[in-house]
């Protein structure tokens, strides 16, 4: 039976596509309802519950990789706002964290969040506020050296305006920029989610005068009616 990335098997590939309906309970907003029936009805929640999945999150992270293939055998890979770990659980074998790929190099996996991570073998997680003073030496110190990869996927829980939300995830996205120019190797990547809104575009300029190249792209899992984005800076001038 196939096995998905926590050892679980997942049978549960060739469910029926049933709609499920959710009622309108009493003391539930309908905003809670709408999310609800959403989630259930979600394809990529159905596909990563059926693959063993710690999250939705994964597939966006695969197919970004599939397309810009940064996760490779042996990088080092920080993960900024990495709970519950499913960026992780993409990352772990594709960078070769468990030295399982003989003949290859043996990546690193450290991901930091305000939750505490779930174990993963393979990956190392602290719990942090990356929005702390101080935070970027701890980083530093975990990694012990350069980075190949930063990335972010953080998100402040949303405070219901928009404006606010927007430039909020702008703040998490160049604070996670300051820490990527400080520790990627020459050539490196930076991965970060942003909502589309106008202030984004600072930030774009600043990528631009370090990177080589600067995409902006929308993978298909992330959900077509929301204005999250990511952003992709590959070729780090150092
Ligand atoms: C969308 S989730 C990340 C999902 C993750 N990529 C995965 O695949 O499991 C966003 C995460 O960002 C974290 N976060 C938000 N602000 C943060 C901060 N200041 N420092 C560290 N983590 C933060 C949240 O705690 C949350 O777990």
């Amino acid at each position: 039976m196939a096995k998905g990335p926590d050892g679980k098997n997942t049978s549960g590939r060739g469910q029926r596509d049933l709609t499920v309906k959710v009622k309108t309970a009493r003391g539930r907003r309908n905003s809670s309802t709408r999310w609800l029936q959403r989630q259930l009805n979600d394809p990529y929640v159905k596909r990563a519950q059926a693959e063993g999945y710690r999250g939705r999150a994964a597939f966006k992270i695969m197919e970004l990789d599939d397309k810009f293939r940064f996760l490779v055998n042996g990088a080092r890979v920080v993960d900024l706002g990495c709970a519950p770990g499913g960026w992780a659980q993409v990352a772990v074998p594709r960078i070769n964290a468990l030295g399982e790929k003989p003949g290859k190099a043996v990546g690193r996996f450290i991901g930091v969040d305000l939750q505490e991570v779930e174990p993963l073998a393979g990956a190392e997680f602290h719990v942090l506020d990356f929005m702390e003073d101080g935070a970027d030496d701890k980083v530093k110190e975990w990694l012990g050296g350069r980075a190949d990869v930063v990335m972010s996927d953080m998100a402040a829980s949303s405070s219901g305006h928009k404006q606010t939300d927007h430039l909020r995830i702008i703040a998490l996205c160049e604070a996670a920029a300051y820490l990527a120019f400080d520790v990627l190797e020459e050539g490196g990547t930076f991965v970060s989610k942003v909502l589309a809104g106008g202030a984004e575009g600072d930030l774009q300029k600043l990528l631009k005068q370090r990177f080589t190249k600067v995409a902006n792209v929308k993978p298909p899992a992330s959900r077509p009616d929301s204005s999250e984005k990511f952003v992709i800076a590959t070729g780090f001038r150092g």
